[in-house]
């Protein structure tokens, strides 16, 4: 039999039926039982945000490729005037905005909101509950990470987002190059990026991932980023989750 050509085999964003992302499988498959990884992604990424420049100040911040997570949220909430979730799933939309809109949050938001709080500590009188204060606080727009406007936010925060939305090396540059771009000089990037997986299944459907090694990822963002720091989270030998056996974590400054 003839081998298939490469040409057929889909690698690139637009290959993927995104629309039919299963949003509840994916937030019960990676966020159901909150695993210490996750734990620490969290405490990182609002650290980050809580010493953005300019300290003090209520920021504009956006959270791309969002997908079934309210993570970003929680860790900007503190900091933020605004938040924008720029997601490009229909379906990851609308699974968005029914979970803000209920009346109380999942015990697994809470638990992650505990890391935020133990981060932010006494710089932040924060709530025990934080969905009355995201409410009214936050927008869901529709859009491609590739569309992004340039210098719109003053931070920025990318989990698992241009490395698993392609296996194209081109495709992943030039989604991180439009995340760094989209802040202003200076604002904070934080970022997670999956290290050496090659794909993961959602409700029996793959996606795609770009194999990377955690050099190839802060490669990436030379010339996008000043003062960059890469902690390496997890990385084990086996999956801990379809796709998922350890991450990097990744902030900076934007140029
Ligand atoms: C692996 S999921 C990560 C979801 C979530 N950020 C997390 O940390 O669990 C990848 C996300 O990127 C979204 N996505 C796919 N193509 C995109 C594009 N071109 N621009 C922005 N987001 C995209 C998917 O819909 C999905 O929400």
């Amino acid at each position: 039999m003839a081998e298939k050509n490469d040409a057929t085999i889909p690698t690139g964003n637009a290959d993927f039926q995104w629309s039919a992302f299963d949003s509840e499988a994916y937030f019960q498959q990676y966020y159901g039982e909150p695993h210490p990884d996750d734990d620490r992604i969290t405490r990182l990424a609002a650290n980050a945000l809580k010493h953005a420049l300019p300290e003090g100040r209520d920021l504009e911040i956006v959270d791309v490729g969002t997908g079934p997570n309210l993570i970003p949220f929680l860790c900007a909430l503190p900091r933020a005037r605004r938040l924008t979730a720029w997601e490009f799933s229909r379906s990851n939309i609308d699974w968005l905005k029914a979970e803000l809109q209920q009346d109380a949050l999942r015990s697994q938001w809470l638990h992650f909101w505990e890391e935020v709080r133990g981060t932010y500590e006494a710089d932040a009188a924060l709530p025990d509950n934080p969905l009355p204060a995201l409410r009214g606080k936050y927008d869901i727009t529709q859009g491609s990470i590739f569309d992004l406007p340039r210098g719109a936010w003053d931070a920025a925060t990318m989990f698992f987002c241009a490395e698993s939305i392609t296996a194209r090396q081109d495709e992943f540059e030039a989604a991180c190059a439009a995340f760094a771009g989209a802040v202003r000089r200076g604002g904070t990037l934080a970022a997670a990026f999956l290290v050496r997986s090659e794909v993961y299944v959602v409700a029996d459907r793959p996606f795609p991932v770009l194999k990377l090694s955690p050099e190839a990822i802060e490669n990436a963002f030379r010339g996008l980023a000043t003062n960059v720091r890469a902690d390496l989270i997890g990385i084990v030998d086996r999956e801990i989750r379809s796709g998922y056996s350890g991450c990097l974590f990744l902030t900076g400054e934007a140029v």
